[in-house]
This record gives structure tokens, C-alpha cells and sequence, in this order.
């Protein structure tokens, strides 16, 4: 019972926390990269984490930090936005690389790396692993609550806060950059879902498993089906919420919007008790998909990530067994699976 109540709290401490996060404008406003001055580096979490680091590096992630600058493509898009040096102060930083503050200047590390999602871990990389001061043994339940929340506190994305998970994926692969898109020719995002693409070459479930990399629980999996739909609806809403000009970008957005709107208001359909998609369909609905509508459009967004939060914290997946047929399968996911 004290362990159950505990977890409570310490899900509402989250909630709160995040709460304040958003409604301050931190989590609507957090740009693609980790925040470089508190990036210690993919090398510092393999110290301990070696299954999780092979995996890394076996996917695009990692790779496109070598690849990616060579190619013809990423010349040809550097070219037209006028970027001579890609590694260097430049938007593609953004996206494709982990960078570290090196006498006053960003330095490029490592591609997309372990804290590009579980975010800079300056602050929590010592809290979160040092079993308050003592041996994993003789932590209590009470002092390991503790620490995992000042972990949180601290910014440590886990695996358990999927809405702010999926907010990262988001951030990149949706590719909110509207010069970038209509004058670079980049790609106006990727065809992205949360489960096909985080169970294929991204999934490293292999910690608490001794090195097995387990699936997602089918729980876990409509968890992700759900919040990653909702969020690239908020991600596209305010995506056409900063377009200016009618043309490649603000069309991509407008139809990732809608598509997404009208996904989400087929999930509400079939789950009609959960009311935090009811209210998502409606602020969907609220703003028009259209240039010089950034107050309404905002606004929806705004309207949508707080119900998103909530939904990520207030229900497990468990009873959303309605969704199971509509879940991409194995023969979806996006690159092969590491053992
Ligand atoms: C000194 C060893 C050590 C280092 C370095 C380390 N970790 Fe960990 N990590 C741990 C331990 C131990 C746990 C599990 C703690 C537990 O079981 O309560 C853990 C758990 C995690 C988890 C799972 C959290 C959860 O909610 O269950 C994530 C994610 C994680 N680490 C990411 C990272 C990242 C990213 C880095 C590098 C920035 C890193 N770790 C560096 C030891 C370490
Ligand atoms: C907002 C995030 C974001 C930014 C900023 C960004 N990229 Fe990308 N880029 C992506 C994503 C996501 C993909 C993968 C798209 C996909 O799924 O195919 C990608 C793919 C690419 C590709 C391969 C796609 C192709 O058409 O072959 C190249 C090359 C590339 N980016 C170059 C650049 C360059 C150069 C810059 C800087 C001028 C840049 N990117 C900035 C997110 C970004
Ligand atoms: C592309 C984003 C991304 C990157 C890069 C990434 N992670 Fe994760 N990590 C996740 C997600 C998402 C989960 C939860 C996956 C799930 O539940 O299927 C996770 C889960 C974990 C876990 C818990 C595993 C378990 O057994 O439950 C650990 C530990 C971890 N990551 C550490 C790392 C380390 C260390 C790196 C760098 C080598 C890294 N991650 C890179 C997104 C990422
Ligand atoms: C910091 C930006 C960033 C974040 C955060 C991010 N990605 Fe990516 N991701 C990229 C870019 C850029 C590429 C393309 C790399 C390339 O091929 O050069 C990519 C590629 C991928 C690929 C390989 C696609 C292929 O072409 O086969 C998968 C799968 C993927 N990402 C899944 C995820 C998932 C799941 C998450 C969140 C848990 C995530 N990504 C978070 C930027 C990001």
C-alpha cells in the first residue's frame, strides 16, 4: 500500500511538474537538440549502459553523423539556404548531431544521440544511477521514489514519460523549418509513426531485461499508438501556426494536420470513454488549417499537449484493447530489431 501511494504521488509530482513545464511555454518551445551545455556525451552513458550503446550504434542515428555531411543531398540543401559549413553553427545541428559547448562554440559530437531523446544529462546523469548514495540493496522504495524524481526534476526524459518522449521524436521528424523545406528542398518530415518506428533498429529494451531486447508490452504499444498520433497533430498544428507563405511547407503541415485529426478522431470514436481524446477532436477543430491563423492555431496546439499530458499520465493502455487491429505489426517496423 506506502509503495502504491508513493508511486502515486510521485506520478502526480510528475504531472505537476510538467504541467508548469508546458503552461510556461518550456516543453511547446524546446527546440530539436539537447541543450548543449549540459551534454556530457554518448561515451559517458556507456560506461555503464553497453547493450543500449551497440544498439545506437547500429542505427541511422548514429551513422548520420558521418554519412549525412557527405552526401550530395545535404550539399545540394546547404547550398540553396546558403550554409557553407554544415557542422558548424548551423541549423542541420539541429536535427542531426548531439553537440557540445567547446570553448564557447557548439561542437558536434555523436548523430542523434542517447540524450537527443532522454534529454542533457548534465543535471540527473549522477542522481539517476547512484541508488541514493547507497547499495541497490539497501535502497528503500521511499529513497528510490525520491531519487527517480529528482531525476525527473532534474529533466531526465524516461521511458515512462511518453508524452514527452514522442515530443522529441516529433520535434525532428516532422521538420518545422519552413525556410528549410521551401527554399533548402529538405523533406517536410518523415512518414513517422511512434510504434513502427521506435520498435525496429531505435529499440533498446535491454536493461532491466540483462541484455534481451524485449518489445514494448502491447499495453505500452497503444500507449504509443495514441500519444504519438496526438502529438504529431499538435506538432503539425503549430508547424502551419509559424508558415508564411503558400507553398511546399505550409501544405505538408496542413495535410499532416489533417490526416492526424482526423486519425485521432477515429481513436475517439472507438474509445469513447476516454474524454481527453473527446477534448483533443475539439480543439482539432477549432482553428483553420490555413496561413495568418497563428493565435487559433496556437491556441489548438496548446489546447491539444495539455490533453495529451494528461492522457499519457492517466491511463496505461490497458483498456484500449479496441485499437489492437489498427497497431502496426512486426513486418512495419522501421529497420530490423537489435538482438
Ligand atoms: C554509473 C552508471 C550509469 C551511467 C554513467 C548512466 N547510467 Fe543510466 N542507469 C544506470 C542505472 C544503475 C540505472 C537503473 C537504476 C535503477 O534500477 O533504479 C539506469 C537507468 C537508466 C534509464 C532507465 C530509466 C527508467 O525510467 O527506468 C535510462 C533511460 C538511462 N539510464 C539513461 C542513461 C543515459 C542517457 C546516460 C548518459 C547520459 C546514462 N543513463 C548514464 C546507470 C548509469
Ligand atoms: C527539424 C529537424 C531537421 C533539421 C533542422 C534538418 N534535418 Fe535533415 N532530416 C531530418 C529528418 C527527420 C530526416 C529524415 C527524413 C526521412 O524520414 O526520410 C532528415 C533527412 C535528411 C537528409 C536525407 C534525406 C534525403 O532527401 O535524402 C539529408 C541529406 C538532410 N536531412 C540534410 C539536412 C541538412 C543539410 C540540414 C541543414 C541545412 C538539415 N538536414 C536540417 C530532420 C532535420
Ligand atoms: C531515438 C531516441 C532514443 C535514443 C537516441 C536513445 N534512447 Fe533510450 N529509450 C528511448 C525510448 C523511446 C525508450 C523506451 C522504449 C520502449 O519502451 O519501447 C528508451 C529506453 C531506454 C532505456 C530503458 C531500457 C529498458 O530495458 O527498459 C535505457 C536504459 C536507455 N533508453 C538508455 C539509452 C542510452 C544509454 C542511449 C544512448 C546509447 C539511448 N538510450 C539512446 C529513446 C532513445
Ligand atoms: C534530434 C532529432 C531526432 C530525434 C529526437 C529523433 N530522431 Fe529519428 N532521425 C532523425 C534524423 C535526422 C534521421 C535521419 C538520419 C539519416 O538517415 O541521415 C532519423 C532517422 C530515424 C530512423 C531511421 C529511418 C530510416 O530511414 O530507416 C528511425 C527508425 C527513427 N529516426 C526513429 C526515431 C524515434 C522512434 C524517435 C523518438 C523516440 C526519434 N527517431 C527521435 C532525427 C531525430
Amino acid at each position: 500500500m506506502a509503495a502504491l501511494a508513493m508511486h502515486k504521488r510521485s506520478r502526480i509530482a510528475t504531472l505537476l511538474f510538467a504541467w508548469a513545464a508546458l503552461s510556461l511555454g518550456l516543453v511547446a518551445s524546446a527546440s530539436a537538440s539537447p541543450d548543449s551545455s549540459k551534454v556530457v556525451g554518448p561515451t559517458e552513458c556507456a560506461e555503464c549502459h553497453k547493450d543500449e550503446t551497440a544498439v545506437w550504434k547500429g542505427t541511422h542515428h548514429f551513422t548520420t553523423f558521418r554519412s549525412m555531411p557527405r552526401s550530395d543531398k545535404a550539399r545540394e540543401i546547404a547550398d540553396k539556404m546558403g550554409i557553407r559549413r554544415l557542422k558548424a553553427e548551423s541549423l542541420c545541428l539541429d536535427c542531426h548531431f548531439t553537440s557540445q559547448i567547446v570553448n564557447d562554440k557548439e561542437k558536434p559530437i555523436a548523430g542523434i544521440s542517447c540524450e537527443s531523446c532522454h534529454s542533457a544529462s548534465k543535471d540527473w546523469v549522477k542522481v539517476h544511477s547512484e541508488f541514493s548514495g547507497k547499495k541497490k540493496e539497501t535502497e528503500s522504495a521511499a529513497e528510490a521514489a525520491a531519487r527517480w524524481a529528482l531525476a525527473e526534476e532534474k529533466g531526465m526524459i524516461r521511458p515512462k514519460l511518453i508524452y514527452l518522449l514522442a515530443k522529441n521524436c516529433y520535434s525532428c521528424h516532422v521538420v518545422p523549418k519552413e525556410k528549410l523545406v521551401n527554399t533548402g528542398g529538405h523533406p517536410a518530415g518523415s512518414k513517422f509513426d511512434l510504434v513502427s518506428w521506435s520498435q525496429g533498429e531505435v529499440r533498446h529494451n535491454s536493461w532491466y531485461s540483462k541484455g534481451v531486447n524485449k518489445p514494448a508490452s502491447t499495453e505500452r504499444k497503444r500507449m504509443f499508438y495514441v500519444i504519438g498520433l496526438v502529438v504529431e497533430l499538435e506538432t503539425a498544428l503549430r508547424g502551419i501556426a509559424t508558415a508564411t507563405e503558400s507553398a511546399n511547407y505550409a501544405k505538408a503541415m496542413a495535410r499532416r494536420a489533417d490526416t492526424a485529426r482526423k486519425k485521432v478522431a477515429a481513436l475517439a470514436k472507438l474509445l469513447p470513454d476516454v474524454k481527453e481524446l473527446a477534448s483533443i477532436v475539439k480543439f482539432s477543430k477549432s482553428a483553420g488549417l490555413k496561413l495568418n491563423n497563428e493565435g487559433p492555431l496556437t491556441k489548438a496546439a496548446e489546447g491539444v499537449a495539455v490533453e495529451a499530458l494528461a492522457l499519457s499520465m492517466n491511463y496505461d493502455g490497458s483498456t484500449f484493447g479496441a485499437l489492437d487491429k489498427y497497431i502496426p505489426g512486426p513486418d512495419k517496423y522501421k529497420g530490423k530489431p537489435a538482438k
